[in-house]
């Protein structure tokens, strides 16, 4: 798919208040710093639509940018940002399981995994959760410019092994690079066949 236009549409703290029309929409979710907001750049090829930081907790609302005219993608704020308090933890999480359980437009989610770690309970729980909820989602493995294709293989057989303890089988996931572009045009294919569904 080939992106001609990716406009910012709106940030919202509130999903009532997000855009009220039937526009497919995919959502980035992860924790923070793990580079949702530098994915939807790359993917939308415009170095600087979402904000990013070097510092974890950037992101903080609901975002909604319009790809060619016809879908939204959506950058959200990421959860288990261990500088917060306890009580803004907990209200964002709400903020976004809230998110995932009300917005009807969500197609599809990508939970993204920073690709040179071992699983995290956090995000396994995360995964857990939108099971148990029955919200599709994929997982995006980032920042593979940081590892060798071998350690690639390694950490993502082992992510997989790991999730097939509890799940019968494993989400379809990619491998990606904000820095190289790896991966994107498999994002956008598998984003536009879900468009045309
Ligand atoms: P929050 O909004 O705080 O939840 O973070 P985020 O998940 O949106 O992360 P963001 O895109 O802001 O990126 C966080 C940091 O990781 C930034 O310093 C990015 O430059 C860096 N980063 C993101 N993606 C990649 C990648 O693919 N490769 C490398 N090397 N760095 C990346
Ligand atoms: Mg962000």
């Amino acid at each position: 798919m080939q992106i001609k236009t990716a406009e910012f549409v709106v940030s919202n703290s509130d999903v009532s208040k997000c855009p009220n029309n039937t526009i497919p929409e995919y959502a980035f979710i992860g924790r923070s710093n793990v580079g949702k907001s530098s994915l939807i750049n790359m993917i939308t090829g415009r170095k600087s639509l979402a904000k990013t930081s070097g510092r974890p907790g950037k992101t903080q609302l609901i975002n909604h940018f319009i790809i060619n005219n016809n879908w939204h993608l959506v950058d959200l704020p990421g959860y288990g940002y261990a500088k917060v308090s306890k009580t803004a933890k907990k209200k964002f999480q709400q903020f976004i399981t809230d998110y995932f359980l009300r917005r009807e437009q969500m197609v599809w989610a990508f939970v993204l995994i920073d690709i040179r770690h071992e699983p995290q309970k956090i995000d396994l729980e995360f995964m857990q959760w939108m099971g148990e909820n029955a919200i599709p989602f994929s997982i995006v493995f980032t920042k593979a410019d940081k590892l060798k294709p071998k350690a690639i293989e390694r950490n993502v057989n082992s992510y997989i092994t790991t999730l097939l303890e509890t799940w019968e089988t494993a989400p379809k996931h990619f491998v990606t690079s904000s820095s190289s572009g790896t991966g994107r045009e498999e994002l956008l294919e598998y984003i536009d066949k879900m468009n045309q569904k």
